[in-house]
């Protein structure tokens, strides 16, 4: 499949709002909170903007760049530029999917809470165990999120199958202007309520006393989680980017847009959080127990409630689409498929790992691989191993392997900047490189 035949964004814009779809996730609204909250609050969120501008902005222009290069899926575009570098490409195939079988049950729980959250009387139980227990008997329930993983899959699979126009495009255009209208009035709500200026100053007041050589690491892991970097799925959609579509613009107002996601996530969870003097650093139950007992304080709890979720339901969907599209465009281009099949084969691998992964977490509790649920397991594997290997490969492939003229000419096709692109060029070779494999060595436990 040539340049010319292939599907195209329509213009900056929707690359934008594509881009950050993927973005903007479970990540921003359920990760960075809870890691912030556990890890000193403002002092976690500088790190953490440091990270943004010092490896996550060079390598999503990185990952951009040899998209726009090549025109095609991430296996593809290192065929094309140099072949003793597919096997990276088939890497960030592989944990898109592996990472997809773990991220649906995440998003089936949000779909399920934000069904429910109108009619369940428990969006209104003053009592946090209960939220806790319903929480618990939800996830270990044996069928109802296996339901909602698989259904999960399926819109997202529908929305893959009608196309990169009709289907990821549009759907990126109406979800994200929603999303952004959700977590400002959730915002403000929560700002608003009594005690949530404490929540307020947690957050944004920096206390470098809680932070040790770890929360460097980990703020830089959520970096590139978060920017959906690492594995490919930025080359795809930049593949994807109309002749023309500034790759440095781009990459900017995407982080921008993620940064900020994940800034409001906190000014929707921290007053919240501190107005009802609940511990911030509860970890991984935050958004699922945590907030469900706060809301059930306040009036109109079932709409706040409603609003919360349809948020996550929005910001996973994206996501879970940007990964799905990942393994499908490889399917479908490097295996010449037709664009259903191809996505049929996808959602069924899937939808496989996600029912195992969601069972793990109830009736197949006992099934443990290397001392973890299965649902651990591709969490482990995808976060801690493959996704800072991927983004230190891509690192020293842009670096070192990539024909310089060639990345140039993606970022400045009509103008010349030495000046910005040596220090791009640095951060990439030197910065980068270094950074990552502290972060990998650290995640195996050999430090
Ligand atoms: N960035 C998304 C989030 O914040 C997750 C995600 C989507 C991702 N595609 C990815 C992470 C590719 C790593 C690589 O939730």
């Amino acid at each position: 499949m040539n340049g010319e035949t292939r599907a195209t964004f329509a213009g900056r814009i929707s690359a934008v709002l594509v881009a950050a779809g993927s973005a903007v996730g479970l990540g921003n609204i359920w990760r960075f909170p809870y890691l912030a909250g556990e890890n000193g609050g403002g002092a976690f969120l500088v790190i953490y903007l440091v990270a943004i501008l010092l490896i996550g902005l060079p390598l999503m222009l990185s990952e951009f760049a040899i998209g726009t290069a090549t025109h095609r899926n991430a296996v593809g575009a290192f065929r094309a530029l140099d072949k003793r570098w597919v096997p990276l490409g088939y890497m960030g195939v592989l944990s898109s999917v592996l990472i997809l079988g773990f991220y649906l049950v995440v998003a089936g729980w949000t779909a399920e809470y934000m069904i429910h959250s109108p009619f369940s009387s428990q969006v209104t139980n003053p009592d946090p165990q209960s939220h806790v227990l319903a929480f618990e008997n939800f996830v270990a329930n044996p069928w109802k999120p296996v339901l909602y993983a698989v259904g999960f899959g399926l819109a997202t699979h529908l929305i893959i199958a009608l196309g990169v126009q009709k289907g990821i495009e549009r759907a990126a255009k109406w979800m994200m202007p929603l999303l952004f209208v959700a977590l400002v009035v959730l915002a403000v709500n929560s700002i608003l309520m009594p005690g949530g200026m404490e929540g307020l100053k947690f957050f944004l007041k920096p206390d470098f006393s809680k932070v040790t050589p770890a929360t460097f690491l980990m703020a830089v892991g959520q970096a590139f989680f978060s920017l959906s970097i690492g594995l490919g799925t930025m080359i795809t959609y930049a593949s994807y980017f109309k002749k023309g579509t500034s790759v440095r613009a781009t990459a900017l107002q995407v982080t921008l847009l993620d940064t900020l996601v994940a800034v409001m996530a906190g000014l929707v969870i921290f007053p919240a959080v501190f107005s009802a003097g609940i511990e911030p650093g509860s970890g991984p139950s935050l958004v699922f127990i945590t907030l469900p007992s706060i809301f059930s304080n306040i009036s109109l709890s079932a709409l706040w409630s409603t609003i919360f979720f349809l948020l996550l339901v929005l910001a996973a969907l994206t996501s879970t689409i940007s990964m799905h599209e990942s393994a499908t465009a490889y399917l479908e281009e490097e295996w010449n498929l037709s664009r259903c099949v191809a996505a049929r084969m996808v959602t069924l691998i899937t939808c496989l790992l996600a029912v195992l992964a969601s069972l793990s977490l109830g009736m197949g509790k006992e099934c443990m691989i290397f001392g973890l649920t299965f649902f651990d397991s591709l969490d482990y594997l995808t976060a801690n191993i493959m996704l800072p290997l991927g983004a230190l490969l891509t690192c020293i492939f842009v670096g070192y392997r990539f024909d310089k003229k060639l990345f140039e000419q993606q970022l400045y096709p009509d103008c010349c900047r030495k000046g910005e692109y040596a220090v791009l060029r640095f951060l990439v070779k030197v910065i980068c490189p270094i950074t990552l494999l502290l972060i990998f060595v650290n995640n195996l436990g050999l430090l």
